[in-house]
């Protein structure tokens, strides 16, 4: 080893030892006859001290030596002087006075500071990751990452669970998300597809009896991307046979709780944790991945509604689409005009995701005063009481109407809670505020493509008492899944599975999958299938979203070590980038001109 101890280890009890270091420069501080070098690896930084009188030529080339060089560094070990010690520093009690230092490699001027926090455009991160990989907060990011996954890892193998990999070149399959096509240079105008999930595996390894399984496994969707979302992601993925659903959610609760406990340094707020059906967590929430850490839930006064005199709920109830109200705690506490400003901007906010209007009552500071606020003529007093306490509403807090189809509550309801929390700081993010979501509608009418589509994906079996409504009443049928939610994320889902073919079929032709279609991709699965399969389920976790939320981070790229960027490309490698003529004639591919002449002028 080029070093004896690493630059975070050496303390009082050190002093007097000689030591080897190596590492990079932090930062350089010339005094003159003394140069005072910060020497960092990734578990810390050490003062090293070279002094010109006493050895010259370490002097020099610590004078020659600037930030990022690579440097080894001998020397003794002593207290700092009186006065000089460091509390920032782990290591801030002692320095290393340089007897020798090697210079093992110099280094350009980096494209931004390593050594402190400061805004630095992504674009230019992402050019220089393995720079920006050397920062301090990335490099906690990606230990944590380490460490969640070992703990992991850790706690399945003592449950006896075994990790299984699964290939990456598959085969396409409508399972969801768009795939990327990889073509076959053995089997022209074939393609594998790259796999968005174990999904079928998985379930084929318990048809092989392993009965636990898992995987820290990659997938690949070739979806829009988001800052939750990257086309190749990482999945804790998990199965087991002879189970119910309430194993599998008993089972990921103890792990996660555990995990968060151990390895986060985060807070939970439930424990256990919350629990509400998909129909509960719509009503109250909009979304079916609530953000519970804080409350503004919808809560429905369609009765109320329906008896004021304000006649768009008269008439929406007549119609019977709900009312609700959401109460904002504390946001009439302002001026008139900015009340009337902010109220405007959530009205443009609500239009936006469909609705035709917001109106509000505010609640005056001063018990004495008047409610104001447009719906406010329309309630009687007694009403006015009943909505205050109904909603638990104090003076100065702010009262939302929400009304029209359902669909439309929701997404307005979704998207106020959203950005007034943001607005307001609502959400501590020390606190991960967990639940589970179930009950789902197994699948859902897709109006543009007039069928049924499933809710989460097509091995979810119904919930067997609902299987009477295959037929008659399918958007009656509730799905055996379950979505785990976190802070507004959902960070895992899965599902008891279908182990029977002719169900498996069934629910084939539900989605519009003709059979004979639905054989040629599923094949495989229907022909396992009939060899005696377990009772199976399990789930999967995004990985990335879980270290994200445990990192405080805002983004997924944050906590992975090479992302891609929003438009899915890696521009440090430059990737995507074209192929050589002859390695599109070996696997079959011609590209069509007029979409590159697209493609740049678009770019
Ligand atoms: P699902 O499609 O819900 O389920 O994926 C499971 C979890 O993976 C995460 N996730 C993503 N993370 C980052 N980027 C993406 N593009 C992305 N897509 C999904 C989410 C999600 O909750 N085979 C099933 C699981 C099962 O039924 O067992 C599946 O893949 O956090
Ligand atoms: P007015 O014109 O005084 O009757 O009040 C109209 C108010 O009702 C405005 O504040 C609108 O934003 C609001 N409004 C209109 N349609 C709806 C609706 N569907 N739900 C909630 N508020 C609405």
């Amino acid at each position: 080893m080029l070093k004896t101890h690493t630059c975070g280890e050496l303390r009082l009890e050190n002093a007097g030892q000689t030591v080897t270091l190596a590492g990079w420069v932090n930062r350089r501080r010339d005094q003159g006859g003394l140069i005072f070098i910060d020497l960092r690896d990734r578990w810390g930084v050490t003062q090293v001290v070279i002094d010109q009188a006493s050895n010259p030529d370490a002097h020099q080339i610590a004078s020659d030596s600037r930030s990022e060089f690579v440097l080894q560094v001998t020397g003794l070990v002593r207290r700092r002087p009186e006065g000089t010690d460091n509390p920032e520093l782990e290591t801030g009690l002692v320095e290393v006075v340089a007897d020798k230092i090697s210079q093992l490699n110099a280094s350009k001027t980096p494209p931004f500071y390593i050594h402190k926090e400061e805004k630095i455009e992504e674009v230019r991160r992402m050019e220089y990751r393995y720079l920006d990989l050397r920062r301090p907060r990335m490099q906690q990011n990606i230990i944590l990452r380490h460490r969640t996954m070992k703990f992991i890892r850790d706690y399945l193998d003592a449950q006896r669970f075994i990790e299984i990999e699964t290939p990456i070149l598959f085969k396409t399959t409508p399972e969801g998300a768009r795939e990327f096509l990889v073509p076959s240079r053995y089997h022209a105008g074939k393609f594998y597809a790259l796999a968005q999930s174990p999904q079928q595996f998985k379930q084929l390894l318990m048809v092989s009896g392993y009965e636990r399984y898992f995987q820290i496994a990659r997938c690949f969707r070739d979806e829009d991307l988001r800052g939750e979302r990257q086309p190749e992601f990482t999945q804790l993925d998990l199965e087991m046979s002879f189970v119910e659903r309430e194993d599998v959610m008993s089972l990921i609760e103890a792990l996660m709780t555990d995990l968060v406990e151990k390895v986060s340094g985060k807070q939970l707020l439930f424990k256990p944790f919350k629990r509400l059906t998909f129909r509960e967590a719509m009503e109250s929430y909009g979304s079916d991945k609530p953000d519970l850490r804080y409350g503004l839930e919808a809560i429905d006064i369609s009765d109320l509604g329906g008896k004021c005199a304000f006649p768009v709920l008269v008439s929406n109830v007549a119609e019977g689409k709900p009312v609700k109200v959401m109460r904002v705690p504390g946001a009439a506490k302002v001026s008139g005009t900015l009340l009337r400003k902010q109220a405007a901007d959530l009205e443009t906010l609500a239009r936006g995701a469909g609705a035709k209007g917001l109106a509000y009552i505010a609640l005056p500071e001063n018990e004495a005063e008047e409610v104001k606020g447009p719906a406010a003529k329309y309630f009687t007093v007694e009403q006015k009481m009943e909505l205050i306490q109904r909603t638990g509403a104090q003076p100065g807090d702010l009262l939302l109407f929400i009304s029209d189809t359902r669909k439309v509550v929701y997404a307005v309801t979704d998207i106020l809670r959203r950005t007034l929390a943001a607005q307001m700081n609502l959400g501590d993010p020390n606190i991960l505020a967990f639940c589970w979501v179930y009950d789902f509608p197994l699948v859902e009418w897709n109006e543009d493509e007039k069928r049924w589509d499933p809710s989460h994906h097509l091995f979810t079996a119904p919930v067997w008492d609902d299987i009477q409504y295959m037929d008659s009443d399918p958007g009656r049928m509730r799905g055996q899944q379950y979505d785990l939610a976190c802070n507004g994320y959902e960070v895992a889902g899965g599902s008891i599975r279908i182990h029977k073919a002719d169900l498996q079929e069934r629910i084939l032709k539900l989605i519009g999958q003709d059979l004979e279609h639905a054989r040629k991709m599923f094949g495989h699965l229907l022909e396992a299938f009939t060899y005696g399969v377990p009772p199976h389920g399990g789930i999967a976790w995004g990985l990335d979203r879980l270290v994200m939320l445990f990192a405080g981070e805002p983004n997924i790229r944050e906590v992975i070590a090479f992302p891609k960027t929003q438009t899915g490309a890696d521009i440090m490698v430059n990737a995507p980038s074209p192929a050589a003529a002859k390695q599109l004639a070996e696997v079959h591919i011609s590209v069509v001109e007029e979409d590159i002449e697209d493609e740049e002028k678009g770019s």
